[in-house]
């Protein structure tokens, strides 16, 4: 159970058709201060109705109408009174259960297109006569429901938005929640605000306010216990409950000898202001350096220091005392991806700031609702330091992941030096917040070089620096030649045992960002 999510009063939700893009569309959403949530497009309309939304957004999808299967929503969602903007497929989906005809099969239109205002609507409001705008899509309206006008046109698509005023209900046939539609946010702003008459309170200073309360009412006199990672949202996290209920909050930061330089000292410093809040940090190195000795097979490695870390927490819970909560650091993404079962494990993440329920405790998730960038914005909201709200992810098998093959303490020094001087010299280029995630990777070969006037034959170092939005697909950053050569210089004088430096140019997909 998790009682302490503050639930705001206003809410869009969105039914996701299966599109790659139903998250970016709630992130937009939010991005004008209203609340959004995705559920599944078949959620039947009386659920829909209890949940008392103030509009719906139908998203796109990769099937077609006509398809056995497509994702359809409950017919009943056209009775309930409530403002719809169907985007891309949401717009066809729209056109079909109203009596539209779409037509299936047609070319595909990818990419930019010129779009022309025909009909003013409350959603293109004071938005410019002509824009641009990004499609994607092969099927289109052909027939527009009793009731509706077009409102846009692109010279290829004769019903690039259409709408029927007087009922709120609306379709687009293009994408404004991506970049490539530049007033896009600002037909998203005209939906939410002028057609559904949301408020723009969602706001994470609101935020905070609600989720204290809520936690509160959880909790009540009862003591909360929670694992630290040195990650953004278990700091951020702790916090909050530590902003709620103070004292009773303990929290345990487990180090099991993986981190990066200086990660420890930084939760420690973070923490150690916060008055009353008892921060147990256990040493678990030798425990799980035993435990992974002669291990190189990446899933091993994983489940052996989840399972270790597990361990480490219940026997600092032993010694901390009773407990009746634990606090976690689960965001919005995980709930949703937890949600899908159709994906293939890539890898098992063992998220070691999360611990399962079956530890006998009841769960505090006072994060669930936000997306990443609004746990940033919470983090600075209750004045966490810049340089723990603002840093790159790390994964919870810490450097295990970022050293290939057997784990050996001079092994994971290699890439500990080496990730520091990186993350030194990408800190003095002034671009931290322009890569999302960037750290070296230890290759478990050798190679002939000089240095001085003698031969090594030591391992290379690859540097690994990645841009992305979400995580679950990246490109590799476009660093200066300068910053490279001055990394890969610094690394092979003062790492010892590393005599080359290697930029890893792959994106995701087909490779992942870590290398294991
Ligand atoms: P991949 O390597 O799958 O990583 O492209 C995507 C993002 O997830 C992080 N990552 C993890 N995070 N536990 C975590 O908490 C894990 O086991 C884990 N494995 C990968 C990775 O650093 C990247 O940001």
């Amino acid at each position: 159970m998790t009682g302490s999510q503050p639930v705001p009063s206003q809410r869009i939700l969105v039914l996701d058709c299966g599109a790659q893009y139903s998250q970016l569309i709630a992130r937009k959403v939010r991005e004008q201060q209203v609340y959004a949530e995705i559920v599944p497009c078949d959620l039947p309309a009386a659920e829909i109705a209890r949940r008392q939304p103030a509009g719906l957004i139908l998203s796109g999808g990769p099937a077609s109408v006509y398809e056995d299967g497509a994702p359809a929503c409950d017919p009943g969602i056209w009775q309930l009174g409530v403002p719809v903007l169907g985007i891309c497929y949401g717009l066809q989906l729209l056109a079909h259960q109203l009596g539209g005809e779409v037509r299936g099969g047609g070319r595909r239109e990818y990419g930019a297109a010129a779009l022309t205002w025909q009909t003013p609507s409350p959603l293109s409001g004071d938005l410019p006569p002509t824009m641009d705008c990004w499609m994607s899509h092969g099927d289109a309206v052909q027939r527009l429901p009793a009731g509706f006008a077009v409102l846009a046109t692109t010279a290829s698509c004769g019903v690039a938005a259409a709408g029927d005023v007087a009922r709120r209900l609306y379709g687009v046939q293009f994408h404004p929640e991506v970049t490539h539609t530049p007033q896009g946010s600002q037909l998203l702003a005209n939906f939410v605000h002028q057609v559904c008459g949301c408020d723009a309170s969602w706001t994470m200073g609101n935020f905070v306010e609600r989720a204290v309360a809520g936690i509160r009412a959880q909790v009540g006199t009862g003591r909360v216990l929670c694992a630290l990672s040195g990650g953004v949202d278990s700091a951020v996290m702790a916090a909050l409950v530590h902003r709620a209920i103070g004292q009773q909050l303990t929290c345990v930061f487990v180090d099991h000898g993986l981190l990066r330089a200086g990660e420890r000292d930084d939760v420690e410093r973070a923490f150690g202001g916060y008055a009353g809040l008892e921060l147990i940090v256990v040493d678990a190195t030798e425990r799980f350096m035993t435990a992974l000795a002669g291990v190189d097979d990446p899933e091993r490695k994983r489940k052996i220091i989840g399972a270790e870390f597990i361990n480490t927490f219940r026997d600092a819970q032993r010694q901390a005392g009773e407990f009746g909560f634990l606090a976690q650091g689960t965001i919005y993404p995980d709930v949703i991806e937890s949600g899908s079962s159709k994906a293939a494990t890539i890898k098992s993440h063992h998220n070691v700031g999360g611990l399962p329920a079956e530890l006998g405790f009841e769960l505090v998730e006072p994060l669930r609702l936000l997306f990443k960038d609004e746990v940033r914005r919470v983090g600075e909201e209750l004045g966490l330091p810049t340089s723990l709200v603002w840093r790159q992810p790390f994964p919870g098998p810490g450097l295990a992941v970022r050293v290939l093959g057997d784990l050996t303490a001079e092994r994971i020094r290699m890439v500990r030096e080496s990730d520091a001087i990186l993350r030194a010299e990408v800190a003095a280029a002034g671009l931290e917040r322009q890569i999302s995630q960037y750290f070296t990777v230890l290759a478990p070969v050798r190679s002939v070089g000089v240095m001085g006037d003698a031969r090594t034959y030591a391992h290379p170092i690859i540097i690994r620096a990645v841009v992305t939005d979400d995580f679950m697909t990246a490109r590799p950053a476009r660093l200066p030649h300068e910053l490279l050569e001055r990394i890969a210089t610094r690394i092979v004088n003062e790492v010892r045992g590393i005599n080359r430096c290697l930029f890893d140019y792959s994106s995701k997909p087909p490779a992942t960002i870590e290398w294991e």
